[in-house]
């Protein structure tokens, strides 16, 4: 099997009218910060997977050309199970989500038609270079095992972040293949990271007041909680931006080697 397997997984969805917004270990920040990506996803992993396949051609590397190919198939799976899953959030009714959901599409579209692809694979760098560490992190924490996890949603995110740190190296080194350049890499990585974070801080603010009124005050998310989520992230967005940084150091732990063997024995397909 190669490195960067692409798996075809079948996963329970969640309905809409059974949807409460505390889908991780019980807890309300790590929970909208999981919802945040998972809406992020289904517009950003599209925008990364046009990206490099517009560049495609530009690869001498068979081998990275492969990686490339492998790196955007798992993309592609990723932002479709998440379309089926991010249906019950908009279908739960948060007044203002599906506008500002609506507004990242039109950025990413505006990335795509306006951006040069030195810009665009920078930003896909930026990103994949902040999921590679939090993959690790959430993984190496056993968060989607806990008891207080929706284990739908705990089986989606583990399947995808354990393909995130399959794929970690590929977005780095088409970036160093075809540009190489460290100032304009830190520079888009700059933007690439701000841009998830804020989204994931928009959709806090626009659905726990909803659910504060629905289910009480458990679910209301503070500006103190906001700001610990944008200062959480810095010391792995700070890593990126060292001259030195490379996620082939990333030491991946033998437990995530037999995750991704289990998940490949659970697909559908894997090739
Ligand atoms: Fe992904
Ligand atoms: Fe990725």
């Amino acid at each position: 099997m190669h490195p960067i397997p692409v798996r075809k997984m079948k996963f329970d969805i969640p309905p809409a009218d059974t949807f409460d917004s505390r889908i991780i270990a019980g807890n309300l920040v790590v929970s909208y910060t999981a919802l945040g990506i998972s809406l992020y996803v289904a517009y950003l992993e599209p925008f990364l997977v046009k990206s490099m396949r517009r560049v495609l051609d530009q690869i001498s590397d068979d081998e990275l050309r492969e990686n490339v190919d492998r790196f955007s198939r798992q993309e592609a799976q990723h932002y479709q199970q998440h379309e089926r899953f991010n249906r019950a959030i908009l279908e739960a009714g948060y007044p203002g989500l599906k506008a500002r959901f609506d507004q990242l599409k039109a950025d990413f579209e505006r990335f795509f038609k306006d951006k040069g692809d030195k810009w665009c694979i920078g930003f896909v760098e930026g990103f994949e270079a902040y999921t590679t560490q939090g993959a690790l992190a959430a993984l190496g924490s056993g968060v989607f095992d806990h008891p207080k996890t929706d284990k739908r949603w705990g089986d989606l995110f583990r399947w995808h972040l354990a393909e995130e740190i399959e794929h970690r190296n590929v977005a780095f080194d088409i970036y160093q293949h075809l540009y190489g350049s460290y100032l304009f890499r830190v520079k888009l990585a700059m933007i690439a990271q701000s841009h998830i974070i804020n989204f994931i801080v928009d959709c806090m603010r626009i659905m726990s007041p909803v659910d504060t009124a629905r289910r009480g005050e458990a679910y209301r998310v503070t500006a103190q909680h906001r700001l610990l989520v944008r200062v959480g992230v810095l010391p792995m967005f700070f890593r990126t931006w060292l001259p030195g940084y490379t996620p082939h150091d990333y030491e991946v732990p033998g437990k995530i080697a037999a995750l991704t063997s289990r998940l490949t024995a659970e697909a559908e397909s894997a090739s």
